[in-house]
C-alpha cells in the first residue's frame, strides 16, 4: 500500500502528526510538500495527490489544509478521484465502505492530532462494501464522462 501525501501550510503541521499514524501502519508514503508554513496555494498539491492516485502511482491519497474543503474541492476536479473532507471516524469509515472514497481530505483547523490519528487509522484499514454501491460509483463515472465530453 502506497499513499500520496499533500497539504498547504495550514495543513503542514497535521500532515506530520499522519506522516506518523502512516508509518505505524507500515504503509509507503510520499509527500509532494508543503515542506514549511510559508504561504502556498492549495490546489498546486491537491493536483499531484490527485493525479498520482488517479495514474495509479499511489494507491491513496491524503490531503490537509486548514479545513479539507479547498483540497477536496480541488482533487475532485481531477477524473476517477473520489476525495472525502472527513472530521469524524464514522464519515471515514462510510466514506469507504459506500464510496470507495480514494483521496480523504482533512482540516488542521478541524480535527485534532488525536482525532485525526482515529480518522485515518479507520479510513485506511476500511475496505469498500461494493455490492449496490458499485452501481452508484459508476454512475458518478458516467458523469464524469459526460461532463467531461466523452460523450455527446
Ligand atoms: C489557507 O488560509 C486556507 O484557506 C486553506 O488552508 C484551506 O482551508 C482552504 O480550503
Amino acid at each position: 500500500m502506497k499513499v500520496v501525501i499533500g497539504s498547504d501550510h495550514g495543513g503542514y503541521h497535521l500532515k506530520q502528526e499522519i506522516k506518523a499514524v502512516l508509518a505505524d501502519l507500515e504503509v509507503e508514503v510520499e509527500d509532494v510538500g508543503c515542506d514549511c508554513t510559508d504561504s502556498v496555494d492549495y490546489p498546486d498539491f491537491a493536483l499531484p495527490v490527485a493525479q498520482k492516485v488517479a495514474a495509479g502511482e499511489a494507491d491513496r491519497g491524503i490531503l490537509v489544509c486548514g479545513t479539507g474543503i479547498g483540497m477536496s474541492i480541488s482533487a475532485n476536479k481531477v477524473k476517477g478521484i473520489r476525495c472525502a473532507v472527513v472530521s469524524d471516524p464514522y464519515s471515514a469509515r462510510m466514506s469507504r465502505e459506500h464510496n470507495d472514497a480514494n483521496v480523504l481530505a482533512l482540516g488542521e483547523r478541524v480535527v485534532g492530532p488525536g482525532l485525526a490519528h482515529d480518522i485515518v487509522k479507520t479510513w485506511m484499514e476500511t475496505p469498500f462494501a461494493a455490492g449496490r454501491h458499485e452501481r452508484r460509483l459508476c454512475k458518478i463515472s458516467d458523469i464524469e464522462a459526460v461532463d467531461g465530453g466523452d460523450e455527446a
